[in-house]
């Protein structure tokens, strides 16, 4: 079986989950070079993972490494350049989201995808791999629920990790940037419809250490869809309980609701305190298995020569919604989008 071997590009919270599928879960995956400004991560990865070619500097590993693809899952700021640099070397490109923090950086980024139409570009928008999502998408389409009309997104972090967020809030691009880009990518997929308008607002009641850095620690917008369709989205960083991830897509005939309950698994424990389920404790848990599958795809389509369902303009639009997503929030007025 041919394999594609990869580099991976950051090696922190999400990079190791990455590393770890495409070093020993995916079969026609090798993790053949790993590049971190963190020496114990690189320490790590070659004891844990089996990956001796390390690099420091990114530029160097795209120069020397024996590599057809990258991964990049370094901070969101420095997503477009990495990607710039690594189609121009000839490699095959997944991204993490958000694809950039600018629109000028993302437009860089889309003019490198298009010079290379002979290399895959994926960005990482792992929903639409998660087997749930994925079928209400399937449902949609069958028009199982008529033409829908409003999408209701949550995203909440569990309170448990509110210290990374914090850490990160200077560079992330904000509330909506970091949290809600997932939600606009799949109320302009559920719609099949663009965001013309947005209103959002913003609150901060118990880490005021995201106002240094001009963030929030909870957020809300409200958008309007060129097809007369509407979005809901509600991020936050503070649940108490867990990962609240829930989506409700509602149309003329039916509804779907996806992750009502965020639960665990379908266990329900019966003690005196009552009936329980316990809630999800994070993204890596939650969507394990979309982690996998959007990189099992990625390989599949660069093995293949062909594109994946995301692509570099998903990332644009996103980008461009969350931008307007976040002057709404920043000067407390509704903005026009495009
Ligand atoms: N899809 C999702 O659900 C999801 C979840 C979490 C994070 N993310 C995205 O993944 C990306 C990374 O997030 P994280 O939480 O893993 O970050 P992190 O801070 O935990 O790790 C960042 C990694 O990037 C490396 N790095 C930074 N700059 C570098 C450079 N110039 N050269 C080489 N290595 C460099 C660091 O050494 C570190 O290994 C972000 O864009 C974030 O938005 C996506």
């Amino acid at each position: 079986m041919k394999k594609l071997r990869m580099g991976i590009l950051g090696l922190g919270r999400l990079g190791y989950i990455h590393a770890t599928n495409i070093a020993y879960k995916i079969p026609n995956t090798t993790l053949a070079a790993a590049c971190s400004l963190v020496p114990e991560e690189l320490e790590r990865a070659k004891a844990e993972l089996g990956v001796t070619d390390v690099y420091s500097d990114y530029r160097q590993m795209l120069a020397n490494a024996d590599i057809d693809a990258v991964a990049i899952i370094t901070p969101s700021g420095d997503h477009c350049w990495q990607i710039e640099a690594a189609l121009d070397a000839g490699k095959h490109v997944f991204c993490e989201k958000p694809l950039g923090v600018a629109m000028d950086q993302c437009k860089l980024a889309e003019a490198a995808v298009e010079r290379h139409p002979e290399l895959t570009f994926m960005l990482g928008f792992m929903r639409r791999y998660d087997k749930s999502y994925a079928y209400a998408k399937q449902k949609i389409d069958a028009e199982a629920i008529g033409t829908p009309y409003l999408v209701k997104a949550t995203g909440v972090d569990p309170e448990g990790l509110i210290q990374n967020a914090i850490r990160i809030s200077g560079g992330s691009g904000g509330i909506f940037l970091d949290m809600a880009i997932h939600d606009i990518d799949l109320m302009r997929w559920f719609l099949g419809s663009e965001a013309t308008e947005v209103y959002a607002m913003g609150a901060t009641f118990k880490h005021p250490e995201f106002k240094k850095t001009d963030d929030d620690e909870t957020g809300v917008a409200a958008y309007k869809f060129a097809n007369g369709a509407m979005g809901i989205v509600h991020v936050g960083r503070t649940a108490p309980y867990g990962y609240h991830v829930e989506t409700e897509i509602v149309g003329t005939e039916g509804t779907i609701r996806i992750s009502a309950v965020p639960e665990k698994n379908l266990a329900q424990l019966y003690n005196t305190s009552g009936v329980c389920t316990e809630c999800v404790q994070g993204f890596p848990e939650r969507f394990a298995d979309a982690y996998l599958a959007e990189m099992e795809e990625f390989a599949l389509c660069a093995l293949e020569g062909r594109q994946p369902g995301v692509s570099v303009y998903d990332g644009t639009k996103s980008t461009l919604i969350g931008y307007a997503t976040t002057e709404s929030w920043k000067t407390g007025k509704p903005v026009k989008i495009g």
